[in-house]
């Protein structure tokens, strides 16, 4: 958003996110996972790691990973508030949520098709030779 003051927004690593905070981010996406506030809550409490953007009191971006610590992470949410998107927070915010995992041998996340040019401008390619696929649960 244009004219929009960054300049005091704090990046934090704490996990333990309040609920109407995940609830209002997830939403403002209209993400699915904003209706389940105590799972999101334990989601994120549950992640190897946690980046949030903080304008004040309110959150306004989110990386969590999943990692076994030594080899392979994954980033299940990327997200920034509409208000907050464009501004290049989003690249970083993941860069910031990479860092731990520099020389990794799996670093991987799934992107909405419309998405994939954020990822390619930040670091992620394709693998020819992959192809992420789904459970049916
Ligand atoms: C995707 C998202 C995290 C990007 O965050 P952002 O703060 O808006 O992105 P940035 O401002 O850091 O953009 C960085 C670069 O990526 C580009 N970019 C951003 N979104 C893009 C898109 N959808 N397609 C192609 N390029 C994109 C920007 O133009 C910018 O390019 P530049 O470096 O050449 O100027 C954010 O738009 C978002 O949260 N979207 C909704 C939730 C979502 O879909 N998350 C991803 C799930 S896969």
């Amino acid at each position: 958003m244009a004219g929009k003051d960054i300049s005091g927004l704090r990046i934090l690593g704490e996990k333990h996110i309040p609920g109407h905070q995940l609830t209002a981010l997830f939403e403002s996406l209209h993400w699915s996972s904003g209706r389940f506030p105590e799972k999101l809550v334990l989601a994120v409490a549950n992640s190897h790691t946690v980046t949030s953007l903080w304008d004040g009191d309110t959150l306004v971006g989110l990386v969590t990973a999943i990692s076994d610590g030594a080899l392979c992470a994954y980033f299940p949410y990327v997200a920034i508030h509409p208000d907050y998107q464009g501004l290049g927070l989003g690249s970083r915010l993941l860069r910031e949520a990479m860092k731990p995992y520099r020389g990794f041998h799996h670093v991987s996340l799934i992107s909405y098709a419309e998405k994939e040019g954020f990822y390619l401008r930040n670091g992620f390619s394709h693998d020819p030779g992959k192809k992420a696929l789904f459970a049916k649960t």
